[in-house]
C-alpha cells in the first residue's frame, strides 16, 4: 500500500502507521496528511483513462471522486467503496457576475449539484470508505450543517450510525432536516460550531467515535479531486485563480494539496492562485495573513448570516496557510451585505447557491477593486452549497416591504390587477 499518514509540522514530520486512524499526530498533536509513494505516471495515458471512465456504467467510474482513483490510492483491493455518484459537477459561465465582480472571466464550479447538495460529498465518500475499511461502527462530526448532512447520507449507505453535534439554532433548518432524514442522532449543543466541535473532540475517544470532520485527512483526499475534475473540464488549462469560501479551511487545504500534486505529477504546468474568502465577522484566517502572524488568534463569537462559515477557530488553518504559500494565494474578507449582493448577482445569471458560496464572488470583486486581481483574469469560484440549503436566508432578504417581490392579493381579478399594475407598468422587478 503506497499510502501513509504524516504530521505536517516541519519540526516533527512523524510518520504514522496506518492503524486505527487517529487524526492528529501521536507525537506532537499536529495535523496529519495522507502521503503516497506515487509510482511514476504517464499524464496523457491517465487523462485518457479518466476520460474513458465517464462512459462506463460502473459506480466507481461514475463517481467524480473515484474516477480519479490513481490520485487517492489508499484503498486496498476488496475494500467496499461507499459512493453516491458524487462529483461530476458543472462548470458554468456567469457573465453578469463576472462583469459585476471585475470585469473578469468568471465561471463557477457548482458543488451544490451534489448528492446531498454540497461539496462535502467529495470528501465524505473517501472518508466513509476509509472508515468502512476500518470496521468503524459509529461516525461523528460537529457541523454548521453541510458536513453533517453528507456524513448522515454516507453513513446510512455504509450501514453505520451517525452522531452529530450542532450549535443550537445556528444551522439552517434544511440542513438539520437532511441529517434527521438520513437517520442521524443529533445533539444541539453550544452557541457556536467551535464549541460543539471542542466538546465532540473531547468525547470522541471515550465514546469510541470515528470523527469525520475535516481534520480527518481522508476527507481532504476526496475533496482534492475537484481540481482534477475542474482541469479536465477546462481541457487541462488551469485558470488564473480558484476561489473558495473559508470556514474550517478544509476545502482550501484540499485544493492546495490537489494542485500541488497535479503539478508534481506533471498534469499541469501552471498552478492557479488559491483565494480564500471569509465573512467579516468570522475572519481569523484573513487577519492572520493580513498581519503576517505566525499563530492564529481565534474569533470567540463569530458572526455572519452565512452560517455555513460561522467559525472562529478553524482547525485546518496550518494546512490552509501552506496551501497559500504553495499557490501564492490571497485571502479576503467580505461583509454580509457584500455576500447578499453577490448572491443576488449570481441569481441574475440563473445560478443559485447558499450565502457562504456567494462570498467567493464578493471576494473577487473586492480584490479586483483593490487591484490585487487583474481585470479580465480567468477565475473559477467554487460554489460550495445548493441554493435550497438555506431558504430562511432568502425569505428574510425578501421580506422587506419596499423591495419585496412577494405580492399578495385578494382572490379577485380586480385585486390581482391592482397589485400587478405598478410593477408591470415599470417592468420594475
Ligand atoms: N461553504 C459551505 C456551504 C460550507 O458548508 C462550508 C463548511 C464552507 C463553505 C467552508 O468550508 O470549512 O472547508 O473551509 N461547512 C462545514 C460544515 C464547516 O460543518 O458543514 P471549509
Amino acid at each position: 500500500m503506497p499510502a501513509y499518514l504524516q504530521c505536517i509540522e516541519e519540526v516533527c514530520g512523524e510518520r504514522q502507521e496506518p492503524g486505527k486512524d487517529s487524526h492528529l499526530c501521536l507525537r506532537c498533536g499536529g495535523l496529519l496528511e495522507v502521503k503516497y509513494d506515487f509510482s511514476p505516471m504517464d499524464p496523457d495515458e491517465l487523462r485518457h483513462t479518466w476520460h474513458q471512465r465517464r462512459l462506463s456504467g460502473e459506480p466507481v467510474d461514475r463517481s467524480g471522486v473515484w474516477r480519479f482513483r490513481e490520485l487517492i490510492p489508499f484503498v486496498s483491493p476488496g475494500d467496499r467503496i461507499i459512493s453516491l455518484s458524487e462529483g461530476s459537477t458543472p462548470l458554468i459561465g456567469t457573465r453578469r457576475a463576472g462583469w459585476w465582480a471585475g470585469p473578469v472571466h468568471l465561471t463557477v464550479k457548482h458543488q451544490g449539484v451534489s448528492p446531498t447538495g454540497s461539496f462535502k460529498d467529495l470528501g465524505m465518500t473517501a472518508c466513509i470508505t476509509r472508515a468502512e475499511s476500518r470496521d468503524v461502527r459509529t461516525v461523528a462530526c460537529a457541523s454548521t450543517g453541510n458536513t453533517s448532512s453528507s456524513m448522515a447520507a454516507y453513513a446510512a449507505r455504509a450501514g453505520m450510525k451517525a452522531l452529530l453535534f450542532v450549535p443550537y439554532r445556528q444551522i439552517s433548518a434544511a440542513k438539520l432536516a437532511q441529517a434527521l432524514d438520513f437517520g442521524a442522532l443529533v445533539v444541539e449543543v453550544g452557541d457556536t460550531f467551535d464549541e460543539a466541535f471542542r466538546l465532540l473532540r473531547e468525547l470522541a475517544g471515550e465514546l469510541d467515535l470515528y470523527l469525520v470532520n475535516s481534520i480527518n485527512p481522508f476527507r481532504i483526499e476526496g475533496q482534492k479531486t475537484i481540481v482534477a475534475e475542474l482541469m479536465e473540464q477546462r481541457g487541462w488549462r488551469p485558470p488564473d485563480y480558484i476561489v473558495v469560501p473559508g470556514g474550517n479551511l478544509g476545502n482550501a487545504s484540499a485544493i492546495g494539496k490537489g494542485l500541488r500534486e497535479l503539478k508534481e505529477l506533471g498534469f499541469i504546468e501552471k498552478v492557479p492562485r488559491l483565494v480564500v474568502v471569509q465573512a467579516e465577522g468570522a475572519n481569523p484566517f484573513y487577519r492572520l495573513t493580513k498581519e503576517d502572524a505566525t499563530e492564529l488568534v481565534p474569533v470567540d463569537t463569530p458572526q455572519t448570516e452565512a452560517t455555513a462559515i460561522r467559525i472562529g477557530r478553524p482547525a485546518n488553518w496550518k494546512k490552509a496557510k501552506r496551501a497559500l504559500e504553495w499557490t501564492q494565494g490571497l485571502v479576503e474578507s467580505v461583509s454580509d451585505e457584500e455576500i447578499a449582493q453577490a448572491k443576488a448577482v449570481l441569481a441574475s445569471d440563473g445560478v443559485g447557491c447558499e450565502p457562504a458560496s456567494a462570498a467567493t464572488v464578493a471576494g473577487v470583486r473586492k480584490l479586483c477593486q483593490a487591484g490585487k486581481i487583474e481585470r479580465h483574469a480567468d477565475i473559477v469560484c467554487v460554489l460550495t452549497g445548493n441554493q435550497l440549503k438555506d431558504t430562511e436566508y432568502i425569505m428574510r432578504h425578501h421580506a422587506d416591504e419596499k423591495s419585496s417581490r412577494l405580492l399578495r392579493a385578494e382572490p379577485t381579478l380586480e385585486a390581482v390587477r391592482r397589485v400587478l399594475e405598478a410593477p408591470l407598468a415599470a417592468r420594475a422587478w
